[in-house]
């Protein structure tokens, strides 16, 4: 089944926030800007609302979806915190850092926001309009990035609008995310594990912890944990070529850093070489790049420190053979 509707565009102010709290609870579905990516919100503890999220994405429904709270405070009635779970959220909540976790006895979410699995993934976004809109609905949110399943995160309205528009309710304009990737990923059901490079680099985790993180690549029994890790996840329709030192005929160019060859398309991820910058840059460029109508995109090589290792990752995702 599917329904077109008529989707709104709001510009975040108060008119707006309590527009999209009245929507979530009518089980309708908002996209709303967090510090990462912008997500397609639904009233978490209602399986329709789910169930319609995951329609409009075109989502498989075993890929379990993210409950965002407005504070440490609201997830405690959602998930069994860890002393290290404790102490992660204790630092770096509000922030892009989602901790899994055992979900807590009598959990309100719907099962199939968490698909059925008994722990669940929370997280306390930090930007104003994510946080007015948790606070006015009251309840948790559960929020994939607003883009239809496969295709790149969005990192602003038009992004969303472009992908869901006539599939869901509204959307709130607060302008381009900061962050421009997903959050961290950190599961705490045993020793603390990075499910998913993200928005939070992995060494202020292990600096705040005192120790490395175990990496789900690196083990293989944790990877069903994380089917969002799903190795197309990213995909824009072009091929990419990664770590290219030339761009060859016909290609497009995503590049990085000052001494870029000439192309006739190109987008710099950043010219200086800030990796805060690229990451924010990483989505919209390459939509951009994917609507060019190139053979490839040729992208240069990234560093793997800091916020590297999480563009590293989306990218090697998107490059991945489709299925
Ligand atoms: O920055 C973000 O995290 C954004 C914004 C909107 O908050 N959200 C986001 O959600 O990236 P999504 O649905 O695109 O990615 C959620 C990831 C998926 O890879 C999913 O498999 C994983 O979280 N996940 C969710 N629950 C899980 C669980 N219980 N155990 C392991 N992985 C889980
Ligand atoms: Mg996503």
């Amino acid at each position: 089944m599917s329904v077109e509707l008529a989707t709104r565009l709001l510009s975040a102010d108060r008119t707006a926030i309590a527009a999209a709290a009245r929507v979530l609870g009518d089980g309708g579905l908002v996209a709303f800007p967090t510090e990462t990516v912008y997500g397609l919100g639904a009233d978490a503890t209602r399986g329709s609302a789910v169930a319609r999220l995951y329609a409009a994405k075109g989502r498989p429904r075993f890929n379990p979806l993210i409950a965002h709270v407005a504070d440490a405070k609201a997830a405690l009635a959602l998930a069994r915190f860890s002393e290290e779970a404790k102490l992660l959220a204790g630092v770096f909540w509000p922030g892009p850092l989602t901790l899994v976790l055992p979900k807590a006895e009598g959990c309100p979410v719907a099962e199939l926001a968490t698909a059925g699995i008994d722990s669940i993934a929370v997280r306390v976004p930090d930007h104003p309009v994510a946080c007015d809109l948790l606070k006015a609905f009251g309840r948790p949110v559960v929020a994939p990035s607003a883009n239809q399943s496969g295709h790149v995160s969005p990192t602003t309205a038009q992004h969303v609008r472009a992908d869901l528009e006539g599939r869901i309710d509204l959307i709130i304009d607060g302008g381009a995310t900061s962050v421009g990737v997903e959050s961290t990923i950190v599961s705490c059901l045993g020793a603390p594990t990075l499910l998913r490079p993200g928005g939070l680099p992995r060494d202020a985790i292990e600096r705040v912890l005192g120790h490395p993180l175990i990496i789900a690549d690196a083990a293989p029994e944790h990877a069903p944990l994380a089917p969002g890790m799903l190795a197309s996840h990213y995909a824009p329709k072009t091929p990419l070529r990664l770590n290219a030192g030339d761009v060859k005929a016909g290609e497009a160019l995503l590049a990085f850093g000052s001494d870029a060859p000439k192309a006739a398309h190109v987008l710099n991820l950043s010219p200086s070489g800030d990796l805060v910058e690229a990451a924010a840059n990483l989505f919209s460029h390459l939509r951009a790049l994917d609507a060019a109508g190139a053979r490839a995109i040729a992208v240069m090589p990234i560093p793997n420190s800091d916020l590297g290792e999480a563009i590293n990752d989306r990218l090697a995702r998107a490059a991945a053979p489709r299925p």
